[in-house]
Formats: C-alpha cells, structure tokens, sequence
C-alpha cells in the first residue's frame, strides 16, 4: 500500500476483490423464451462453468469508478506535455456534438438514404483533411495513427505488387521513428531498415544512399521528427526515394506543427496517416479511443478499403464496388465519435484558426526551450525546434525518471521519457498551443527547482502521489495482465 495524496492511502481493492457473492445492482426479468438457443453454438465454444463476475451493489461499483477517475491525472486537471503525444485541451463543444442523438442513436446497418447528415459531415471532413495534408484522396477508416501507418504500408504493398515489383520487401525507417513504424512495417510482411540520423538529428543523406536499394518498397518518416526537428532535406530525401522506384509513407502524428503551414502531399508524401484524436483534439491515452485517416495521392486510391464513401449526384454513397481493394480494415465508417470531434474543431477553430494553433503551438515549444536551455542540455544545438522541443539529463545531478516523478509532485503530468532513443536520457516536452505563459512559466520553474534539489531527495519522489515509484522492469518482465483468484 502507498502512502498517497494528503496522507491518504490508495486502498482501492479490484471489483473482484470487493466481490460478495449475492450482491448485485440489478434484477434480470424471469426467461420468458421457450428455445435455448445452444443448438446453434459449437458445443467447443459453450462455457463449461459459470464466468466469475464481480458481485456487487450499484452505489459500490459507482464509488469504485468515480475514486479512480480522482486518482488519475487529466487534461482537464492540469499541465500534460507528453511529447509525441499532443495531450491539448479537448474543447467541451467537440463532445457536445459528438453526443448529439441524431449521431449516437444512428444505427450503422440503416440504409445510407437515411444517414446523409452524417455521411456528409464525413464528407466534409475528408475534404478538409484532403486540404489540410495536400493529399488526393482520404479513408477515414483506421482506428489509430498506428492502424492508419498498417493501411498506408498496405496500400504501398498492394501497389508494388500489382506492378509485379515484388522484390521490394523492406520499408525504411530513421532511427528516431516511433515504434508502431516498423512493427507496422512488419505486421505487413516487409522488414523494418533502421536509417541512422545525422549528427544533426536529421534523415542521413549518405546513409539513405546506400540503403535506397531496388529491394526498398517505401521510407516511412516523420516530419518534423520524433526530435521535435523539421526534417529540413525533406525535398531531396523524397526525391532520392521516388526516382529510386519507393514510395513515401508519411507519419502524420507531429501534423500539430504543420496544419495550415506546410503539406506534406506538397513536400511529395504519396501517403500519411493523421492522428486526428491529436491534431484535432479528441481524449485519448492508455489505447483509445482515436481514429488515423488517411490520405494518399491518387495512384494508391484503387487499393484503398472497402466502403469508400463517394458522391453519386447528390446523394452520398458507400461504394464497395472496389476491385482491387486491399479489402476492409474497419467496420462501418470509421471511429465517428472521434471523427465528429474532428470536424468540430476542425469547423471551429476556421482556416485561421488552424494558423494560430500551429503557430501558437510552435512557439510555446519554443518559449520553455528558450527558458531551459540554459540548464539542460539541448541535443542537436539547433536554434529552434518546432511543436516540441527535446532535453536531456546530460549533466545533471539526478536522472530523466527523478524528474519526470519530482514534477508529478509539483502537479504537472511528466513530459515523454527515454523516447525518441536517438539520446540518452530523453525528455521529449509537447507542450501544445493549449497553455498560457502564465503554465509555461510554472512548468519552467519547477523544472529549476527539481534541478536544484540534492539528488537524494529528487530520487525519492514521488512523494505526493497515491503511488510511489513502481518496478517497471519487474512489470515488463513478469506484467500480471489477469486477475486470478487467491487459492
Ligand atoms: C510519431 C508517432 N507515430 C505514430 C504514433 C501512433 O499513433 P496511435 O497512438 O494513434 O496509434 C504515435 C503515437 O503516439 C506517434 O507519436
């Protein structure tokens, strides 16, 4: 047990811990059917024993959950700079029209005659993201920046092979990528290429010179790149690719430095996901809830999943009359809670708006590397970065991780730590077009602060918090992933 917040103590049993066998919240009427209808199950897929479900009254189960969302850090508490990970404010009007019933109550098997409203909105959001990213076509499929990276690298696949081009079985990936890149590049069967960076943290021209090989089937980057730094040979990078018969996967998870600036369909992508749970604000974290759309250039649209939302006159329609499509990668239309938050903010913030928040966010990222540069090292040694900016605990008494726990003590959420794993020691702070100079400074300040403390003391924090500092070597060698029951 941990001593928590305020001297309190996290004591909050599983529900299966709580469980009284008896209990229960609810009363299910009598069965009133006269068929079973197990005849129609596998016997294999019948269960032999009763599930073992918690047991426990509703007031239990409503105080279980509630005590949890209090112990848990959100954007709606406070400061949450998590690099790579876009953690902005998640504006109220997105979920007030998510939730609108005429979406929720929509029913997905409901002839599309009935659902334009809805299919037009999708509409004008594959049109905007079109604008946005520079691109030909959009598929708002994907569930995930990640699930988006996995159909953009089938899509390259499906288009080498139908050139029959099947000795371009390897995908190259810069060392700085985030890790979903090549285990996207994986899942598809290619192999994943590591592509060093330069001293500067930049793509390495020499490098990819040698490893740009007829086996090469695509690059996939990320532009400005998990160093917070604009890939600025970006032009020659992609040229060198495509004259050498690749093609470019661009990761669109940074797209928050670059919405309303610069396109990557400009810039050559032929395909990019946008993680628009982060650009364009929807809550996300620990796995969900998030939708990766994707845009591509024209020569990969063949392939593209079935349905594909079309126009036929006026009418909006899901076409699945795709022949060559690589196939369905989603049910329905795509994550639509999420996809509707996009389009409201999207709609909300306005052309300029957009402009403002990169900018904004851009230079925020700019105002704590110009307050802590001082103090902590900057790799690379460029003069600006872009939405994020990266630090390192060179030099510094204590370690990435002792800072990381002494902010959570000071009631900032930790920025990202020990990624990207081109330096050592990274700590990668986003800190989104969301927050005042008024937040900047106190993040800032508590930073000097942690920076001044004896070692010792850094190193036992956190202090404040319901938990302490757990053994995450243990938890990723032997993880519990199940609860079972005491015998
Ligand atoms: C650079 C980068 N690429 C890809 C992804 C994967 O996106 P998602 O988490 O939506 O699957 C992330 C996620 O954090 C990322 O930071």
């Amino acid at each position: 047990m941990n001593p928590g917040r305020k001297g309190l103590v996290l004591a909050e049993p599983l529900l299966f811990e709580r469980s009284k066998s008896g209990k229960g919240g609810m009363e299910l009427p009598e069965w009133d059917v006269e068929t079973y209808p197990t005849e129609e199950i596998p016997p294999h897929l019948l269960r032999k024993e009763e599930a073992k479900l918690p047991e426990l009254s509703e007031p239990e189960v409503v105080r279980h959950f509630t005590r949890l969302s209090t112990y848990n850090y959100s954007l709606d508490a406070g400061f949450y700079p998590l690099g790579s990970c876009t953690m902005k404010y998640n504006p109220k009007l997105n979920d007030w029209a998510a939730n609108l019933e005429d979406f929720t109550e929509a029913h997905p098997y409901a002839p599309y005659r009935h659902q334009q409203g809805l299919l037009e909105l999708l509409w004008e959001l594959k049109e905007d993201l079109k604008e946005i990213a520079g691109m030909d076509e959009v598929c708002l499929h994907p569930a995930a920046g990640s699930h988006g990276e996995l159909l953009g690298i089938l899509l390259i696949r499906a288009y080498h092979q139908e050139r029959g081009d099947t000795k371009r079985t390897q995908v190259l990936i810069p060392d700085s990528a985030h890790g979903t890149n090549p285990s996207s590049a994986a899942i598809c069967d290619l192999t994943a290429v590591t592509l060093p960076s330069g001293p500067d943290g930049l793509i390495d021209m020499a490098a990819l010179d040698q490893l740009m090989t007829e086996k090469v089937a695509a690059i996939m980057l990320t532009n400005p790149n998990t160093c917070g730094l604009f890939e600025t040979r970006i032009q020659e990078v992609i040229d060198l690719v495509h004259q050498r018969g690749g093609l470019v996967y661009f990761d669109g998870a940074n797209m928050n430095a670059l919405v309303g600036m610069a396109r990557p369909g400009d810039m050559g992508a032929d395909v990019l996901h946008f993680n628009v749970h982060k650009t364009f604000s929807t809550p996300h974290g620990g796995g969900g809830p998030g939708a990766g759309p994707i845009g591509l250039k024209s020569l990969l649209a063949d392939y593209l999943p079935r349905p594909l939302l079309a126009k036929r006159g006026e009418e909006l329609i899901l076409d699945y009359n795709r022949p060559k499509s690589i196939g369905r990668v989603r049910s329905f239309y795509g994550n639509i809670g999420v996809l509707i938050r996009a389009w409201t903010y999207i709609r909300s913030m306005g052309p300029d708006g957009l402009v403002q928040m990169t900018g904004q966010a851009v230079l925020n990222a700019n105002y704590i590397k110009a307050r802590l540069e001082q103090d902590f090292h900057a790799p690379f040694g460029q003069a600006h970065c872009m939405h994020e900016v990266l630090l390192t605990d060179r030099g510094q008494k204590a370690s990435t991780m002792d800072f990381a726990k002494g902010l959570i003590d000071r009631g900032f959420h930790p920025p990202t730590v020990y990624f990207p794993l081109v330096v050592s020691g990274a700590l990668l702070i986003e800190p989104t077009e969301t927050e005042s100079k008024l937040a900047l400074d106190a993040f800032c300040d508590a930073m000097l602060e942690l920076k001044a403390m004896d070692a010792e003391t850094l190193q036992a924090s956190p202090t404040g918090a319901f938990v302490r500092r757990v053994d995450e070597t243990l938890a990723a060698r032997k993880p519990i992933l199940r609860w079972k029951e005491e015998s």
